[in-house]
């Protein structure tokens, strides 16, 4: 595999590379425009790989991106390159539709270019969106969990913007007979996450002796994925995926938000205590998120029965090694969490 990864200076993008690397890519070219969310120390375990190569610069690009995909003579995407953040995408949804939306069509348009150029990749190349389960809407709680045919209802400018990609890459196979597959994956957690998701954000503030915010009464659900889990997904749809379908990708660890908390606050305390007291009591309820999904829950059973995966690590042993890896990397985070960092702070949780 020849592969272009964009947005793998972010938080899967940077755990997919090391994946890729660490099961025999022959080359890993990442491309990404280093936003706020982006960052090159989280691809420092691979920097000195000689089959590794980090170009910066935006999927907005397209010259850019069929100079890459010629240049490097490379047979794979994976779009990663995102704006990311529910919240932010409430805040200003301009961006959103920039990256995500147009972004995306400038990926399918390299990509069909590069093959016209080089019609010789025709029975190889493949194109994996990375999606997310936010297209589906939300769940009541007895409502059967996403599949691959819960029709779309998205509800946050975020997921509106996915969900309007996802569109794109549907119809770049139907119309043009690109070799696309989409993901639509769980709530994601684990080693380089920034601390503006719920969980680094709450290890980060627990920390740092600050509330941990919890919206609403946090009662809402999401099913969380080891990041890691994740990456062998991504890998195992690009290897064995047919071409215009999709995979739901999930944790099977459907958890309230005040429970997840609640665990890593226990943790904190079994690893890092406080000189007094528990960090539950830094527990804060805070404003709703408007138009909060309540829960989200994936039926990842296709990707097992066709494709051979399935998490591998229980919630309790991931969200420990999550909480393990940022007590140990104290540097990651005061780096990340400087600057236009701490103004998003001050706006959102003003
Ligand atoms: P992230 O915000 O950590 O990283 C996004 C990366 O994209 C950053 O490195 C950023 O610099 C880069 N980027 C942004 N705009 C760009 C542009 N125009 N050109 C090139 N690079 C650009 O996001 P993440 O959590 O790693 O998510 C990766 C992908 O997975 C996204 O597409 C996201 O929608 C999807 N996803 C994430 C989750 C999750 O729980 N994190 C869940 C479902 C789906
Ligand atoms: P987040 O990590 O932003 O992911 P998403 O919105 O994509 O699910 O949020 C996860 C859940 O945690 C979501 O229900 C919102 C909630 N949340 C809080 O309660 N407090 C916070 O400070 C943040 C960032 C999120």
């Amino acid at each position: 595999m020849r592969i272009l990864v964009t947005g793998g200076a972010g938080f899967i993008g940077a755990n997919f590379v090391a994946h890729l690397l660490a099961h025999g890519a022959e080359r890993v070219v990442v491309l990404d425009a280093l936003t706020y969310a982006g960052n090159l120390q989280n691809l420092i375990p691979v920097q000195a790989d000689p089959r590794f190569r980090f170009v910066k610069g935006s999927i907005l690009d397209r010259t850019l991106v069929e100079n890459l995909l010629a240049d490097e003579k490379l047979d794979t995407v994976a779009n990663l390159a995102a704006e990311s953040h529910v919240d932010r995408s409430i805040r200003g949804p301009e961006a959103f539709v920039e990256t995500n939306v147009t972004g995306t069509l400038r990926m399918l348009e390299a990509s069909r270019a590069h093959l016209e150029a080089h019609p010789e990749l025709r029975g190889r190349f493949r194109y994996l969106q990375v999606s997310t389960d936010e297209v589906f809407g939300s769940l009541k709680p007895d409502d059967p969990k996403f599949r691959e045919t819960t029709p779309y209802a998205p509800n946050s400018p975020y997921a509106a913007s996915k969900a309007a990609a996802d569109h794109l890459v549907r119809a770049w196979h139907e119309t043009y007979g690109l070799t696309t597959m989409i993901s639509n994956c769980s709530n994601n957690y684990g080693p380089y996450q920034f601390p503006e998701k719920l969980i680094p954000l709450v290890i980060h503030n627990a920390l740092s002796g600050k509330p941990l915010p919890i919206y609403g009464d946090g009662q809402q659900v999401r099913d969380w994925l080891f990041v890691e889990d994740h990456a062998a997904a991504l890998a195992t749809i690009l290897e064995r995926g047919k071409a215009g379908e999709t995979y739901a990708v999930g944790g099977n660890s459907e958890r309230t938000n005040l429970d997840v908390v609640g665990t890593i606050c226990d943790l904190l305390d079994q690893h890092r205590p406080r000189n007094a007291g528990s960090y539950r009591e830094q527990i804060a309820f805070v404003t709703d998120r408007p138009g909060h999904d309540r829960r989200y829950a994936i039926d990842a059973s296709r990707i097992a029965r066709e494709l051979g995966w399935a998490p591998s690590r229980s919630f309790a042993e991931g969200i420990e090694r999550t909480v393990l890896w940022y007590l140990d990397h104290g540097d990651w985070i005061r780096d990340v969490t400087s600057g236009a960092y701490r103004d998003w702070v001050a706006e959102q949780y003003a």
